[in-house]
């Protein structure tokens, strides 16, 4: 929880409202600058892509000024993204038409679009933008690259009809912009039905398909190659636990295991997806700071701790010492997990399942289930265990070293008298059920 919001924090000084308002602008721009070139190619004005251009020019102005005054031009490469944020800024287009109505027609091109140098800006906030929900990473991930694509095939489309000779000019611009780009989604996919095709005799027409057919086949290659990324991330665990079953199956195969053996892995497997996720616990908390690691096991324990009565009405300062001795372990049913006669090293909690508490003719004398403990007698008395305790059903339990014991006992008197105290009741009553 904390390092979420540590970390929304840290983007969250990135993006200024400021850049949410430029960025969303350059969409705008990405939209409106390819469609000036295709109206002026279909002959067809609107004022309004006048007037997107020319806020545009004052809203990216605006920005290079106070990224001056915020000091952002004089950090590393600053130089390299003040020329094209200036770039991008000025009327360049406008002004090379005033001053130059001669110059070639490419060029007056180029000078149009420079506010299209403000994409790789955009690119780089998609990304920070992406980082301000940890969780919904995945999910933005594909809505940048859809909008990426989206705006990719609509500036390809709208030059496809400013470079092909006006064939079509009789049809109305919202056809026309449909034609080119359904010619851009065929061309740059590499699907190329032929029924849109470039003049064979026109250069231009022939150069701009052909780079547009290399551009596609990168870019779709690239991007979808992402995508296949991005949802095999979007649910990771169950990929990797799918991953590690086909694994399994594969082993238990090679080496013949025996139907019902498998199927008891089958079924412990299972139960690790169900609770867990197939998330290793132990290896997550190890890599983290201590400071963070305890609120983090304090947070997962926290069934354990509502469930024992022990903890319940326990200070919390002994409840934390406890919690971050506790080691999660799994019973399978069936299993013995304490046997009379051995020496203990560990006692149980019993977050879920059932367990069988046996006497020495293998009657059940005691079951305990959720929020019970036991195999803590023979660590008080420093004797042997007193009885088989096994599991009914699968069992979350957490087991708790006998030193750890000893020292949360010593640092909180009341909680070892309780164990102790239990105890005695335990050895007195044997058929007691608890
Ligand atoms: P320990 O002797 O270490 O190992 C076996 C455990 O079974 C024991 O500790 C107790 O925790 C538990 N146990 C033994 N007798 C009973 C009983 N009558 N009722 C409940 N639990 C018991």
């Amino acid at each position: 929880m904390m390092k979420t919001n540590n970390t929304r924090r840290a983007w969250q000084d990135r993006l200024q409202p400021r850049d949410v308002w430029v960025n969303a602008y350059t969409i705008v721009l990405a939209i409106s600058l390819p469609l000036e070139q295709m109206a002026y190619h279909a002959d067809y004005q609107h004022p309004l892509l006048f007037i997107i251009r020319w806020i545009g020019y004052l809203l990216l102005g605006a920005d290079v000024l106070f990224r001056c005054r915020g000091g952002e031009y004089r950090k590393p490469n600053g130089a390299v993204w003040l020329t094209i944020d200036t770039l991008a800024a000025l009327p360049l287009g406008p002004l090379f038409m005033q001053l130059a109505p001669e110059a070639p027609g490419w060029t007056l091109v180029i000078a149009h679009l420079l506010p299209l140098l403000r994409v790789p800006r955009l690119m780089h906030f998609l990304r920070a933008w992406q980082q301000l929900r940890p969780s919904q990473t995945g999910i933005r991930r594909i809505a940048s690259t859809v909008l990426l694509i989206a705006l990719m095939i609509h500036a390809v489309g709208c030059w496809q009809i400013a470079v092909f000779d006006q064939e079509r000019a009789g049809h109305s611009v919202a056809l026309r912009y449909v034609q080119a780009v359904y010619w851009a989604v065929a061309t740059m996919t590499t699907i190329g039905y032929g029924d849109v095709t470039p003049d064979l005799q026109q250069p231009v027409e022939l150069v701009y398909t052909m780079f547009i057919m290399v551009l596609g086949a990168a870019a779709f290659g690239f991007i979808i190659g992402n995508i296949a990324t991005i949802m095999a991330n979007l649910d990771f665990a169950r990929n990797q636990h799918l991953d590690r079953m086909q694994r399994i199956n594969s082993f238990l195969h090679h080496h013949e295991i025996p139907e019902t053996l498998r199927g008891r892995m089958h079924d412990y497997f299972g139960y690790l997806w169900q609770t867990r996720r197939g998330f290793n616990e132990s290896d997550i908390l190890s890599e983290l700071p201590a400071p963070i690691r305890n609120e983090v096991e304090y947070h997962l324990r926290s069934d354990i701790v509502g469930k024992v009565p022990l903890f319940k009405g326990a200070q919390e300062p002994m409840v934390r010492a406890l919690v971050a001795r506790l080691t999660p372990r799994v019973a399978i049913p069936d299993e013995l997990i304490v046997r009379r006669g051995e020496i203990g090293e560990s006692m149980f909690f019993i977050a879920n399942g059932t367990v069988d508490v046996l006497g020495t003719d293998g009657q059940t004398v005691a079951t305990l289930t959720d929020g019970s403990f036991f195999g803590e007698i023979s660590l008080l008395e420093r004797g042997p265990r007193t009885a088989n305790v096994r599991a009914a059903s699968y069992c979350d339990l957490y087991t708790l070293e006998k030193s750890a014991l000893d020292d949360v006992a010593a640092e909180f008197p009341e909680f070892g008298a309780h164990i102790r105290d239990m105890a005695e009741q335990r050895l007195g009553r044997k058929s007691a059920t608890v």
